[in-house]
């Protein structure tokens, strides 16, 4: 087969001053963070090839973007690159507004053809790995992100329904609730279902450092997300 298949990044640092903790992250901290993407997603027919960064100094987007904000509107319309197969990352502070404290958001593969200029993930400068937002400073954040923007929903979504656990993956076990931490006794939110709750998964609310992978069935359902909503032959 064509594996991996290497989708092209671009990664736009909004920041509000030329200090990092205004946010300008150095090269160093993009690199890495490009490194851990590749690392979480290996072995799914996906990787990450970094095509440009983009420095920006705008206070007003730093603070003030947050989902569904005008900020975040003209952030995205002025700095967005590429088509629907192609990712763009922001980051930001979150600091102001109804979302202050977020790690990151993003938007799905089926989302592309409504809200082309929406299309990427926006995630928490501090979030990079070796950031100041411990302990989700290993840059489980943009891998946990980019797996909403290739189609994935987290493992708690739905709760215990019984088919699929309500994510539209059959192997990764139903859970109730978000995982907070990382719980030493395996925690079983949905009794009656197989499996214990997958709280190492990405896609659900763990620490980073108990984060460690994803499922066949999200990689498989992935590959089919992005083939049919992005174009992309894998
Ligand atoms: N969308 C989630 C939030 O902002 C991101 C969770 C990321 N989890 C992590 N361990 N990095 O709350
Ligand atoms: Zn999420
Ligand atoms: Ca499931």
């Amino acid at each position: 087969n064509n594996w991996p298949v290497y989708i092209n990044v671009h990664f736009h640092v909004v920041a509000a001053n030329t200090s990092i903790e205004g946010g300008y992250v150095p090269q160093s901290q993009v690199d890495s963070q490009i490194e851990i993407l590749n690392k979480d997603y290996k072995n799914t027919g996906v990787q990450f090839r970094l095509d440009n960064t983009s420095r920006t100094i705008n206070a007003d987007w730093f603070e003030n973007v947050n989902p569904y904000t005008s900020e975040a509107t003209l952030m995205k319309e002025t700095l967005r690159r590429g088509g629907p197969e192609t990712l763009n990352v922001y980051t930001v502070s979150f600091d102001n507004g109804y979302a202050a404290g977020l790690l990151g958001y993003a938007t799905f593969p089926s989302d592309y053809e409504d809200e082309p200029k929406d299309d990427g993930v926006v995630i928490q400068y501090g979030t990079l790995p070796s950031g100041n937002l411990y302990p989700y400073n290993l840059g489980r954040t943009l891998t946990h992100e980019v797996g909403h923007w290739v189609g994935l929903y987290h493992t708690f979504q739905g709760g215990c329904d019984p088919e699929t656990g309500g994510d539209e993956v059959a192997d990764t076990p139903a859970q109730a609730v978000p995982t907070r931490g990382c719980p030493t006794f395996r925690p079983d939110t949905c009794p009656e279902q197989p499996g214990f709750d997958p709280i190492h998964n990405y896609m659900d609310y763990s620490d980073d450092v108990c984060m460690r992978g994803f499922t066949p069935g999200q990689a498989a359902r992935f590959r089919d997300q992005i083939r049919t909503y992005r174009g992309i032959n894998v």
